[in-house]
């Protein structure tokens, strides 16, 4: 069986990853494309043999399609997927998720009275270090986890969205927060997933230290507690100018995790008794120079499709990440630790 597939959003997420991958995948056909500058959508359509459109929803109407990736500014995750669902579309949206609560709350419902499956496009899952350290976890190889720290960090999104200096990114009103939205989500899922614990409490500082002409935050720091009474950092910057910073470091009672800290060996276990074992997995997905691996999403986004099954990170899961980030910024507002509900 061939699904039939529509890409919402041509920019730099869809060129680099949801297209290709889409094309690579032989179970699935490329049918309809839509950005709305239209040369990005028929630069598109001509690559991948595949229909042009400048307007989703006429997209949506005329096309017999299966799935739909939203490739989108932050602010149309929300009212793009919750239409793809309700036309009765399975949807990949990319992170983060939404603007708030209630947005997410809508495509959790769309995607459940339509049937249709609804995954988030938090690709650190899927990173082989990553696995990798769950499964360690998981395993109590490392005890019990008393601490950790966790970046993602690198030059901003001028020199990665089709829009360069003039991006959404930079637009509080389309991107709705900085880095802390656009690289501290993804760590808030990734930590999540890797310690298999929920998160209780959030403290957050947010600046505007080296970009110009921007409404939204390009450094942030988050303290977290979990529910098992783990404490940790969470960077997210678009500010270190030298080189991206996508490390996890896990501190256990037998033993400290280093997840993409090392260039040649990306997880690297150092045991309490002295003995170090280094892991060389496959390398994490990079937008710097040869970092075209597959991220893996759109595969498993496929076969949740053709096999029935709940995809990894579902609505709730990006609901969850979503809701640290959201408890980051009250804090920033009120300048006090958030609660984060249960
Ligand atoms: N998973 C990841 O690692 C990762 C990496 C980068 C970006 N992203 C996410 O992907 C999404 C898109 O980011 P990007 O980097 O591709 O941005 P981008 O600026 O490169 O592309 C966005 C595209 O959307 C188009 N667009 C805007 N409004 C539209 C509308 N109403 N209808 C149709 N098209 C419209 C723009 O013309 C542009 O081509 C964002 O949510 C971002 O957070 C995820």
């Amino acid at each position: 069986m061939s699904l039939k597939i529509a890409v919402i959003g041509c920019g730099s997420i869809a060129k680099h990853r949801h297209l290709p991958e889409y094309a690579a995948n032989d179970q699935v056909k490329i049918t309809a494309v839509c950005d709305i500058v239209q040369e990005r959508a028929e630069a598109a359509a001509e690559k991948y043999q595949a229909k042009a459109y400048t307007d989703y929803k006429t997209l949506l109407q005329e096309e017999n399609i299966d799935a739909v990736s939203v490739c989108l500014p932050n602010y149309l995750h929300a009212p793009v997927s919750v239409d793809a669902l309700n036309a009765g579309k399975h949807v990949l949206c990319e992170k983060p998720m939404a603007t708030s609560t209630e947005e997410a709350d809508q495509m959790i419902e769309a995607a459940e009275q339509n049937g249709k499956k609804l995954m988030i496009g938090h690709n650190q899952r899927f990173v082989s270090s990553h696995q990798k350290a769950r499964e360690l976890i998981a395993s109590g190889t490392i005890g019990k986890v008393y601490s950790f720290r966790t970046a993602f960090g690198h030059g901003g999104p001028e020199g990665w969205s089709a829009d360069g200096k003039e991006s959404w990114f930079f637009k509080k009103g389309e991107a709705f927060i900085g880095a802390m939205g656009d690289l501290g989500v993804h760590k808030a899922d990734l930590i999540r997933y890797l310690l298999q614990d929920e998160f209780v409490e959030v403290g957050a500082f947010v600046e505007t230290s080296a970009k110009q002409n921007t409404d939204v935050d390009d450094n942030a720091t988050l303290i977290l507690k979990s529910e098992k009474g783990t404490i940790g950092t969470l960077a997210a910057s678009w500010a270190y100018t030298a080189k991206e910073d996508n490390s996890t470091v896990i501190y256990g009672e037998k033993a400290t995790l280093r997840l993409e800290d090392d260039p040649t060996y990306s997880l690297v276990a150092q045991y309490a008794n002295g003995e170090t074992v280094k892991y060389e997995l496959g390398a994490i997905q990079s937008n710097e120079e040869g970092g075209q691996t597959t991220t893996h999403v759109i595969d498993h986004f496929i076969d949740s499709i053709l096999n029935d099954t709940a995809p990894l990170i579902d609505g709730m899961e990006g609901k969850k990440s979503l809701a640290i980030i959201l408890g980051a910024l009250e804090s920033v507002e009120t300048k006090r630790i958030y609660l984060l509900e249960k």
